[in-house]
């Protein structure tokens, strides 16, 4: 059977899909996929050639499903989604537009301030089950750690806000892009989706009465003045989106990633508590080892060649960065864990070029405290015997569904 034909990764074990992905870069390095519906690549060099291409596109990449007519007329008294532009599903001048408001307010420098607020979250979460023995790590910390920080982040704060709603809001309007729902759940999420837009131009507005020193009241008072060039449909979809949506789900993935990585062989985790120092290489190499964005998607422009195929404008073509990551020709011993490796070409995970991450310091940040306080509150921790690793079904995660620990 061709690679064509059996290239099945979605929510397969990690050696069979790093297998898969090493098959088609010898093999097939480039193919059309009729189960994904897509052109899919996989060798490192081909992907950098890919994102460096314009005739590449973002633009209508990100789009939600087709909705039941009630459903749809829930959404549409909300900000019609698929009409309104963000950052990550734009090219060109659109694109230039919202990186000059974003590229300021996510900088390096800004992001890691951040680290005081991420390390007492983290703190606290983890004290809230360290005397039970036991945590199920997905639920009662990656999933807490990187909304709770990024609601700190924009303003939203425990004693007015309802953090817990606003995370099941989130949880709802993204379901309502990436997972396919009977009517019943559509309408419900949508009704959710809905309120969510109207509690954030709620506290816009509020901000805009009482100004105080955050990132909510700097950004609309921004806009009001002219200096940013957004509208305020924008504005709302972008700390929806953007803030919220970009970088939750993904970071979340990637600190199960990480803990199932260094807690599957003791040796791991053991390196790290004797040498503390070697965080940031550890963080290093699980986000190219088994990144949580595993494939990420370009729309063709117009018609084109790649690599000898014809691709015809608006098809679909899937990056698998899992498999760039893992590419012997940019990595010595790629199926190797190795945090200590002299060429450290940089993972793909957050993607390169125009449209690289602008969250990836935070994203960084985030995984290295939450080894730190780990590392520092629980030393014994290990993976509960006896359980199975079960998948998120999505082409462009990797994501661990639960992950129970134990100390
Ligand atoms: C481990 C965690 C994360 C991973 C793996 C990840 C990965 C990615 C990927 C693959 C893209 C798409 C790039 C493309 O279209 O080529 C992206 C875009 C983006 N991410 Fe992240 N991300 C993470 C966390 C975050 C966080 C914490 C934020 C914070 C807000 C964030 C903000 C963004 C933004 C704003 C973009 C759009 C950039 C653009 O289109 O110009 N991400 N990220």
């Amino acid at each position: 059977m061709t690679i064509a034909d059996s290239f099945q990764p979605v929510g397969a074990p990690f050696d069979e899909v790093y297998s898969l992905y090493r098959r088609s870069r010898d093999e097939e390095p480039v193919f059309y996929s009729k189960d994904l519906q897509c052109w899919v690549v996989t060798r490192y060099d081909d992907i950098m050639d890919l994102l460096r291409d314009p005739v590449f596109t973002n633009e209508g990449t990100l789009s939600g499903f087709n909705y039941e007519p009630e459903t749809e007329a829930i959404l549409s008294s909300g900000i019609n989604w698929n009409a309104t532009s963000h950052i990550n599903g734009v090219e060109g001048a659109e694109h230039q537009r919202f990186k000059k408001v974003l590229v300021p307010i996510l900088s390096p420098v800004r992001l890691r301030a951040q680290e005081p607020t991420v390390r007492a979250i983290a703190a606290e979460l983890i004290e809230a089950f360290k005397d039970r023995g036991h945590c199920e790590f997905m639920k009662e910390f990656a999933y807490l750690l990187p909304i709770l920080t990024m609601f700190q982040f924009i303003g939203f704060n425990k004693q007015e806000d309802d953090l817990e709603q606003l995370a099941k809001w989130s949880g709802s309007t993204f379901a309502m892009w990436l997972t396919p729902m009977e009517p019943a759940e559509q309408k419900a999420c949508a009704l959710q989706a809905v309120a969510y837009q109207r509690y954030i131009r709620d506290k816009l507005n509020e901000r805009r009465r009482n100004p105080r020193d955050d990132l909510m009241t700097e950004m609309v008072l921004a806009m009001d003045r002219g200096e940013i060039d957004l509208s305020e449909d924008e504005l709302v979809l972008m700390y929806i989106f953007t803030f919220i949506g970009a970088g939750h789900e993904t970071t979340m993935a990637q600190l199960g990633n990480t803990f199932y990585q260094l807690l599957l062989e003791r040796g791991r985790w053991q390196a790290l508590l004797d040498d503390p120092h070697m965080v940031d290489d550890v963080v290093e190499e699980t986000i190219r080892y088994d990144g949580s964005v595993v494939a990420w998607y370009r729309r063709v422009a117009e018609d084109t060649e790649f690599r000898g195929f014809t691709m015809k404008k608006g098809e679909f073509v899937v990056m698998m960065f899992g498999s760039g990551n893992h590419d012997e020709c940019k990595f010595d011993t790629p199926e190797t864990y190795c945090p200590v490796r002299s060429n450290r070409e940089r993972p793909l995970t957050f993607s390169r070029g125009r449209h690289f991450c602008l969250g990836a310091p935070l994203a960084r940040l985030e995984v290295r405290v939450a080894l730190e306080e780990f590392a520092a509150r629980l030393p014994g921790v290990r993976l509960a015997p006896g359980q199975s690793i079960d998948m998120a079904p999505s082409v462009a995660t990797r994501a661990i569904e639960r992950l129970e620990l134990q100390w």
